[in-house]
């Protein structure tokens, strides 16, 4: 039996890390639909995080890890563990000839042209990729053909049931959209191993490469980034495009016309709509054109 979220949330007060009581993840998810979670708890450093595992641990109490939140659909109930948020893990990048060390809960973008401006070739792809360092890395995110694998150098962080993971010691396991790294295991610090280049020629692609996301991405609107993992040697958007779904629509949860690999909130969705248009794709495209989506974002069920 876990212990009270009540008596969980005292021990937090104890040690002083900053924490919250049913906190919406509306608030805290790109799509912007999620409900609460009993305990919301956001370490400012990796010794906070580290008390707070040890907290959870001993309560029993199960937990998830969040980042930027902009890969994550979360039911509108029923999700009964708690949450540590990243955000507050962010010290900025160090850099040391070509090797960036950055805390996990550094905005992904920013971290890509940091490295341009400091002469760093290899994080170009991450200007696509709006999500935190730690979420980047549990997802082996990746655009215009470069991951997330392909430039780190090491990754440390924490773990319910090992406890603190020095940099060696947590091995990514990388493939493609995945890897090693657990459900609860915290991410804090990442170390990327780049090369020199001339930071002009570095930022001249990064705008590149944002001007075709905006030509070809819907960016101005609320999703979760790509909904599907991109079929072995195919694209799950133009799969979805030829089965004719752009534009099908629950509730207030619509397929991109703009590209159909995206699933956007109108405004009002309910994590409900989501998960029924995204069922509704997957069922569609098994029919129409004979493939098996996978889903490529992480769904939090509710228990009800
Ligand atoms: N296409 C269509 N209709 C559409 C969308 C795409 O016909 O509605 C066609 C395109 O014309 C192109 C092909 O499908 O011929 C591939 O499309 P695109 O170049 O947009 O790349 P993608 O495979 O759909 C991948 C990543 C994106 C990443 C882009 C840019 C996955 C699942 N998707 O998309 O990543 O931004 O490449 O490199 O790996 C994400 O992971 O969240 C994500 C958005």
């Amino acid at each position: 039996m876990s212990r009270p979220t009540a008596a969980v949330a005292a021990e937090l007060a104890r040690a002083a890390i900053p924490h919250r009581r049913d906190e919406p993840l509306a608030r805290h998810t790109t799509l912007g639909v999620g409900g609460p979670v009993p305990l919301f708890v956001e370490p400012r450093s990796s010794d906070e995080a580290r008390v707070a595992v040890a907290i959870l641990g001993d309560a029993d109490l199960p937990y998830r890890v969040l980042g930027a939140g902009s890969n994550l659909l979360a039911a509108d109930s029923g999700l009964d563990f708690a949450v540590v948020a990243t955000a507050g893990l962010a010290p900025l990048p160090t850099f040391d000839g070509v090797r960036i060390s950055v805390g996990a809960g550094v905005f992904l973008p920013r971290l890509a042209r940091e490295a341009a401006r400091n002469g760093l070739t290899g994080l170009e792809f991450a200007i696509g990729v709006p999500g935190s360092v730690g979420g980047a890395i549990r997802m082996n995110a990746g655009a215009w053909g470069s991951d997330m694998a392909r430039v780190v150098k090491s990754v440390a962080g924490i773990d319910r049931h090992s406890g603190e993971l020095g940099e060696q010691a947590l091995a990514p396991g990388f493939s493609y959209r995945r890897s090693g790294i657990g459900p609860e295991t915290i991410v804090t610090t990442v170390v990327f191993s780049l090369a020199n280049d001339d930071p002009g020629v570095i930022l001249a692609t990064i705008e590149r490469l944002l001007d075709e996301r905006r030509a070809t991405q819907p960016t101005a609107s609320r999703s979760a980034g790509c909904a599907f993992k991109n079929p072995p040697g195919d694209s799950a958007g133009r799969l979805v495009d030829q089965a004719g779904l752009k534009g099908l629509r629950h509730g207030d949860a619509v397929v991109s016309e703009r590209h159909a690999n995206f699933v956007l909130n109108r405004g009002g969705a309910t994590a409900r709509d989501v998960f029924t248009l995204i069922a509704d794709v997957k069922a569609r495209v098994r029919d129409k054109v004979g493939v098996e989506l996978e889903e490529e974002i992480v769904m939090w069920r509710g228990e009800s």
